[in-house]
């Protein structure tokens, strides 16, 4: 079984100083760095077990059963059920780079859209205008956009930048794809040089999100860079992955869950 799975055999000792340990400790260990404990040294940070993806296996695929989780880990191996439709989907109050047409690219999950609504106006203090280019997609759009991919180059070109139906983060309604206008808002690489994109791949994580796909990463992705999508996975994540540099995977292999 995969290390990323929540199984019941992971157990987390929590150890900590005992107070006695504590009271004969000399003034120099007191002022001494304090030491993770030494059971988080060997497992690394622990999270909440909901927060891992619960898998069953579906016509050979690993479909995940808990796609509501923030921290919902969607890429080539785990899926959303085809008929996933997230609960709570909301337009936010951002600039788009269609104007102000209400159409379903347009929302995002409730928190992931407070989120974006935030990192926009940061970005606006800093002299940063974002613009949103593509939000929730359904499965059946995700089919369609990846048809149109691989009918204008071959299947096999397009799954290098466009995920299979159900293996897409636009699916979970937590991921936005952003450009500028300096950048004719479109989602390609040269968004890496604009002050846009800079500011984001700089900033993003302060407000809860990631570069999901970051350039040298693309075999633990299975996708080229793409410095224009971004993945609400909330604050602490988020810090953690910027500061480790770190993928989502990368993350899920690092944490352990809490008993
Ligand atoms: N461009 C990303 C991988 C997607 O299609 O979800
Ligand atoms: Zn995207």
């Amino acid at each position: 079984m995969k290390k990323n799975v929540l199984t019941l055999a992971a157990v987390v000792l929590l150890a900590g100083c005992t107070s006695a340990e504590e009271e004969t400790a000399t003034e120099t260990e007191q002022t001494a760095p304090a030491e993770k404990p030494a059971a988080e040294k060997e497992t690394g940070p622990v999270i909440d077990a909901s927060y891992f993806n619960e898998l069953k296996e579906v016509d050979g695929l690993q479909v995940i059963q808990n796609p509501e989780n923030p921290l919902v880990l969607v890429n080539k191996e785990f899926a959303l059920p085809s008929a996933y439709t997230p609960p709570d989907l909301v337009r936010p109050n951002v600039q788009y780079s269609f104007g102000d047409q209400d159409i379903e690219k347009s929302y995002m999950r409730r928190e992931a859209a407070a989120a974006l609504e935030t990192l926009f106006k940061g970005a606006k203090e800093d002299g940063q205008y974002l613009f949103a280019v593509s939000g929730y997609r359904s499965y059946d759009r995700q089919e369609e956009i990846l048809a149109a991919g691989a009918a204008a180059s071959s299947e096999e070109e397009a799954l290098k930048s466009i995920a299979p139906p159900g293996m897409s983060e636009h699916q979970s309604g937590l991921a936005m794809d952003i450009s500028s206008e300096s950048n004719g808002f479109e989602l390609n690489q040269s968004f890496e040089t604009t002050a846009e994109g800079q500011w984001l791949k700089d900033h993003a994580h302060e407000y809860g999100f990631i570069l999901r796909y970051p350039k040298g990463k693309e075999d633990i992705t299975q996708y080229i860079y793409e410095p224009w999508h971004f993945r609400y996975v909330g604050g602490d994540a988020a810090v953690m992955i910027y500061e480790n540099d770190w993928t989502l995977e990368d993350y899920f292999e690092q944490v352990k869950p809490a008993e």
